[in-house]
C-alpha cells in the first residue's frame, strides 16, 4: 500500500552538493528540512543498478537503513539517444575521478562527431528517478524527464554537471545560463517531485 511521509526531516542520500541544494529548495515549501548524507557522515553505496530507478532505490534504502530515518535519493543523468543512451546512468562517472564535467561534455561532443552526428542540436534528455525509503525497507519511487537539445561549446555559469550544454525544448538558453529560480521549475527533478507529492505531506 502507498505510504505518505510524516517526518519533518528527510535525509537526502546524495554527496552531490548541487543536487542536495536543489532538493532542499523543493522540500522547503513543504516544511521539510533536508539533511545531506555527507553532513551525517553516511557512506555512498556503489551504484550497481542498471537503471536510474534501481540506483535511486538502492541509495535511498542504504541511507534510510544507516540513519534510521526516512531518506530520499535521486538518480539522474543525461541520455543522448544518438549515443545509444550514453552517458545515462554513467553520467557522473563520465566526469572521471576529478568530477570534471568539462571532460564529460567534451567526450559527448567527440563521440557524437565520431559517429557523424551534428553535435549542435542533437536530441537529449535528462531523467530523474526519486526514491523515498523508510528504515523498514518500504519505498515509493517516481521518475521525471525533460527533453531538449545539446549545444557546444558549453555556455553559462549556473547549475552543475551537464547544464551548460543542455537547451530545454522551448528555450534558447542552456540550463547553465539560467539562474536557479528559472532552471528549477523546468527540470526533470521538478517533474519527478510533482509525482512524489503524493507521498509527501500535503502543502501547509
Ligand atoms: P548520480 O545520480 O549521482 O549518479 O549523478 C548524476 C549525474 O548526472 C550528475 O553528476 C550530473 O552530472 C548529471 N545531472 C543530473 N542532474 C543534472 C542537472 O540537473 N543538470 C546537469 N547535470 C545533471
Amino acid at each position: 500500500m502507498a505510504r505518505r511521509l510524516s517526518a519533518a526531516r528527510l535525509i537526502v542520500a546524495s554527496h552531490n552538493a548541487g543536487k542536495v541544494r536543489e532538493i532542499a529548495a523543493l522540500l522547503d515549501p513543504l516544511g521539510i528540512e533536508a539533511m545531506g548524507a555527507a553532513a551525517l557522515g553516511l557512506a555512498e553505496p556503489e551504484e550497481t543498478g542498471e537503471t536510474f530507478i534501481a540506483n535511486a532505490v538502492l541509495k535511498a534504502r542504504a541511507a534510510a537503513e544507516a540513519s534510521g530515518e526516512p531518506a530520499l535519493a535521486d538518480d539522474s543523468g543525461l541520455v543522448v539517444p544518438a549515443l545509444d543512451g550514453a552517458p545515462g546512468i554513467y553520467s557522473a562517472r563520465w566526469a572521471g575521478p576529478g568530477k570534471d564535467f568539462c571532460v564529460a561534455m567534451d567526450r559527448i561532443e567527440a563521440e557524437l562527431a565520431a559517429r557523424g552526428v551534428e553535435t549542435v542540436g542533437a536530441a537529449a534528455y535528462f531523467v530523474c528517478a526519486l526514491s523515498l525509503a523508510w528504515p523498514d525497507g518500504h519505498c515509493e519511487t517516481v521518475e521525471g524527464r525533460v527533453d531538449g537539445t545539446l549545444t557546444f561549446p558549453p555556455r553559462g555559469p549556473h547549475g552543475f554537471g551537464y547544464d551548460p550544454i543542455f537547451v530545454p525544448d522551448g528555450h534558447r538558453r542552456t540550463l547553465g545560463e539560467m539562474p536557479p529560480e528559472e532552471k528549477q521549475p523546468l527540470t526533470h527533478r521538478a517533474r519527478a517531485f510533482e509525482q512524489l507529492a503524493a507521498f509527501l505531506p500535503p502543502r501547509p
